[in-house]
């Protein structure tokens, strides 16, 4: 299948395409390389897709329509993943106009390209659990009303929630969203917990523990995410014109398992933890029900946080032993 990906030297871009061509496919990426975290870790992710035949990347700011629709133009794909977004929650009280270009002038041009395309791809792109704001009633499913955003990113993710259903109705095209829920593995981004904790571990310096450890997160595999994504560009029939699915890994995991697996793999022995009361407005505990892309693709998570840190910490003992030289 020809594949674009957009957001294609991100975290999650870069692991998809890597599956796609593994099994054969034909990828075309897109990135503009911003220099929200470290470009380096874009370019050295990009330059791994690049030793592949299948891969072609495109240095192109999907804020910027003429060069977007020059690479629907060229390549013409059946299936296009829009990853790329200015992420973060934190990022958009200083930064709200990146958010504004990338997530939707961006996402709209990505929508239109999808309109007008010859090939009549359809289109999967990320949302995010963040449109789950402040509701406390667990597990969060898809048909839970969200119209309460408490972040600019989560406002700009359910704005594009919405763009797709209107596309989708108008024009007839495939839209489908998926609202990641924290994502890890290697090559993660560094502003994730598991990469910031990691970081703080290998220095010495205490990391803080919030509700004094006490706390569940539904942490994901970057590739039980990717194995979710690759079963929906795999099924062209029997998925409906619009549809919203969580993707996560539907079982919680205590923080302090989190962090105990992290010191294991990164070998430190004695790591520094200072306890902290619960923080206003955070929750004890979140978790996705993901029976919903089950029942459409069978997507089933099978990556336990005792199996997926120890891979996430040979890769990050890897990079920055590189990044030290
Ligand atoms: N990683 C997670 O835990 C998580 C959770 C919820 C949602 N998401 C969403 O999933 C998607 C991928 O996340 P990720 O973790 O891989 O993030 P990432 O930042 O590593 O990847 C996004 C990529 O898109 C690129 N990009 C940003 N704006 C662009 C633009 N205007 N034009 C072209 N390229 C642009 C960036 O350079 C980056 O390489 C994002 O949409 C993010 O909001 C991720």
């Amino acid at each position: 299948m020809r594949i674009l990906i957009t957001g294609s030297a991100g975290f999650i871009g870069f692991h998809l395409a890597r599956r796609l061509l593994a099994e054969g496919d034909e990828v075309r990426g897109v990135d503009n390389f911003n220099d929200y975290y470290m470009v380096a870790l874009k370019e050295a992710r990009n330059a791994q897709l690049e030793k592949e035949s299948g891969f072609a990347g495109r240095r192109v700011d999907i804020a910027d329509k003429a060069a977007l629709k020059a690479v629907f133009d060229e390549f013409k794909p059946e299936v296009v993943v829009n990853l790329a977004a200015q992420a973060g929650v934190r990022y958009s009280i200083d930064n709200p106009d990146v958010y504004a270009e990338s997530n939707l002038v961006g996402f709209l041009n990505v929508l239109e390209c999808c309109r007008h395309a010859e090939s009549q791809p359809r289109l999967l792109f990320a949302s995010s659990s963040s449109v789950y704001g402040g509701i406390q009633e667990m597990p969060f499913r898809e048909d839970m009303k969200v119209d309460t955003p408490i972040s600019l990113y989560a406002a700009t993710k359910k704005a594009n929630e919405l763009m797709a259903h209107c596309y989708s109705h108008l024009y007839g095209m495939q839209t489908l969203g998926f609202r990641f829920f924290t994502v890890y593995g290697p090559w993660g981004r560094p502003d994730l917990a598991s990469v910031s904790f990691a970081e703080k571990l290998v220095a010495g310096k205490p990391i803080k523990v919030f509700n004094n450890g006490d706390m569940l997160r539904d942490f994901t595999y970057v590739d039980d995410i990717v194995d979710g994504l690759v079963r929906c560009v795999r099924k062209a029939g029997g998925l409906p014109q619009y549809a919203i699915y969580n993707i996560g890994n539907h079982r919680s995991e205590k923080l302090m398992d989190m962090i105990a697996i992290l010191a294991k793999g990164l070998g430190v022995a004695d790591p520094k933890l200072e306890f902290m009361p619960m923080q206003p407005g955070d929750v004890y505990a979140t978790y996705a029900s993901v029976d919903k892309l089950h029942e459409a693709v069978g997507y089933e998570p099978t990556t336990p946080l005792s199996v997926g840190l120890p891979k996430f910490c040979e890769w990050f003992k890897e990079w920055k032993g590189k990044e030290v030289k």
